[in-house]
C-alpha cells in the first residue's frame, strides 16, 4: 500500500513537471530552471527579476546601486522605460524584496536580433538599491572563463521548454563552461551560429530556458555570462548560449555611465 502510494505520488509530479524523463527517473525535487533546484536570494543576491506591466519576462544582475545588467532582447519592444520595473532581494516572482520602476534602458549598439550578437543591455534604476543580505552587486569577469569551468545558471522561467511553466521560485542549476570555439565545433549542433561576444554553458538535463533571458551566469564569483539563446532547453546537442561579459565588459562600464 505504502509503494502504492509512492508510485502514485510520483506519476502525479511526473505529470506536473511536464513529464520529460520517463515516470520512473521523475526526481520529486521542486522545480526547475531546467534541472534546477529552488535558491534563497542570499545565495544569489545579485539576482533580479524585470517586469513588464506587473509581470515577470526576463532576469538581470545587480552590477551597482543604480545599474542592472540584462539582454539586449529584454530590451526590444514592448519594453519601455515606462512600463518597466525591477524586483530586488526577493526569490518570488510575484512577491517580496523591492520593486523600483526603470528611469532609463540602454541596449548595446551592436546588437543584433537575427543573430543575436552583442545581447547585453543595460537598466537604470529610479532609486537606488540599499545593499544588505538580500541586495548585492557582482563583479563582472574581465576574462573569459575556461572551457570547463564551473559556472551557475538561475531565474524564474520555464522548468521544461514544452509545457513547463515560469516558476515562483528563483531556481539554479550547476553547469560547466563550454568554450566559444568548443561550442562551435562539430560536437554541438550549433556551427558558426555561435559568433564572438558569445559563450556557452551546459550540463546534461539542466539549462537555462525562456524567462531566464537576461539573467546571470556566474563562475568563480564574477559575472562571466547573460542568458541569451539556445535551441529549445536543455538539448544534449545544444548548449545554452550567453552574451560573454568580459567581451561585453567595456561597453557596459561606458553604458553605466551615459543610460
Ligand atoms: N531567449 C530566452 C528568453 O528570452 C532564453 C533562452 C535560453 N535558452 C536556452 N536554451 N539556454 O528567456
Amino acid at each position: 500500500m505504502f509503494l502504492l502510494t509512492v508510485t502514485f505520488l510520483a506519476m502525479l509530479l511526473a505529470i506536473t513537471n511536464g513529464a520529460v524523463l520517463p515516470l520512473g527517473l521523475e526526481s520529486p525535487q521542486d522545480g526547475r530552471i531546467v534541472g534546477g533546484i529552488a535558491s534563497s536570494i542570499e545565495d544569489r543576491p545579485w539576482q533580479v527579476s524585470l517586469q513588464r506591466s506587473g509581470a515577470h519576462f526576463c532576469g538581470g544582475s545587480i552590477i551597482s546601486n543604480n545599474i542592472i545588467v540584462t539582454a539586449a532582447h529584454c530590451l526590444d519592444s514592448p519594453t519601455t522605460v515606462s512600463n518597466l520595473r525591477i524586483r530586488a532581494g526577493s526569490n518570488k516572482r510575484t512577491y517580496g524584496g523591492v520593486l523600483i520602476q526603470a528611469a532609463a534602458m540602454k541596449a548595446h549598439e551592436g546588437y543584433n536580433s537575427e543573430t543575436k550578437v552583442n545581447d547585453i543591455g543595460v537598466v537604470r534604476l529610479q532609486t537606488k538599491l540599499t545593499f544588505g543580505s538580500t541586495i548585492k552587486a557582482i563583479a563582472m569577469a574581465s576574462v573569459t572563463p575556461a572551457h570547463g569551468s564551473a559556472a551557475s545558471i538561475s531565474g524564474w522561467g520555464k522548468t521544461s521548454y514544452t509545457g513547463g511553466s515560469s516558476s515562483g521560485t528563483l531556481l539554479y542549476a550547476d553547469t560547466r563552461i563550454v568554450g566559444r570555439t568548443q561550442c562551435a565545433s562539430s560536437t554541438y549542433g550549433y556551427g558558426s551560429f555561435v559568433r564572438a561576444t558569445m559563450i556557452c554553458a551546459a550540463a546534461a538535463n539542466k539549462d537555462a530556458c525562456q524567462g531566464d533571458s537576461g539573467g546571470p551566469l556566474v563562475s568563480g564569483g564574477q559575472l562571466v555570462g547573460v542568458v541569451s539563446w539556445g535551441r529549445e532547453c536543455a538539448l544534449a546537442n545544444y548548449p545554452g548560449v550567453f552574451a560573454n561579459v568580459a567581451e561585453l565588459r567595456d561597453w557596459v562600464l561606458q553604458a553605466q555611465k551615459t543610460v
